[in-house]
């Protein structure tokens, strides 16, 4: 397992990837930004200096069908291991559980995976996330360059899972 250290995204550590990676640093000010407009969290795993994942965790659901079936409560939307099969993924979705539970009292957790992601389905039902009974959710999400164009939108249907936070 790679152990990483994994927090919400800092002016701080924009500054000191710049050095190293502007193109990465540059595409995060706009996430940094929606952050401290409170809009979610950020959360990136890193090895030492280097991103190796990360997590948007939003305070609500993307998807208003949830909203109006479920309520609000925290989603995880964006994971992504840049180094697979090295427990990045699972320490990520660790870290969106305890944030949603500490920082928002959060007893429910929900995420979206994309119908055909088997192995992505297969690490959140281990870690205890179930299929909700709303039927599929279709998500779409632009892919942007470093400048912040968009450069593809992207649609996909997928399975909505939940998962309750016990607290306490
Ligand atoms: C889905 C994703 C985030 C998982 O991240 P990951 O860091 O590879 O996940 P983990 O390593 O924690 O666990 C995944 C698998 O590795 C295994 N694993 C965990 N730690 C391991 C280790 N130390 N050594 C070997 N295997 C390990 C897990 O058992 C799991 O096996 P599985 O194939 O049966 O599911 C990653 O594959 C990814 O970024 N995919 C592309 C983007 C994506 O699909 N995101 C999901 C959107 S919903």
């Amino acid at each position: 397992m790679l152990r990483v250290d994994i927090r919400p995204i800092s002016k701080k550590d924009i500054d000191a990837l710049t050095a190293i990676e502007p193109g990465v640093a540059k595409r995060w000010v706009p996430r940094l930004e929606a952050q401290e407009r409170g809009d979610y969290a950020f959360l990136v795993a890193w090895s030492f200096d280097a991103p190796v994942g990360r997590a948007i965790l939003r305070w609500d659901s993307a998807y208003p069908d949830v909203r109006d079936r479920l309520g609000d409560f925290p989603e995880i939307n964006g994971l992504v291991a840049e180094v697979r099969n090295e427990g990045v993924g699972t320490q990520l979705i660790a870290a969106c559980e305890r944030v949603a539970a500490e920082e928002r009292a959060a007893q429910r957790l929900g995420i979206s995976v994309a119908i055909n992601n088997d192995s992505a389905m297969r690490l959140y039902r281990r870690r205890g996330f179930e299929p909700w009974d709303g039927g599929n959710v279709s998500a779409e999400w632009d892919e942007r360059d470093d400048d912040g164009h968009i450069v593809k939108t992207h649609r996909e249907l997928g399975v909505y899972l939940t998962k309750r936070l016990n607290r306490g």
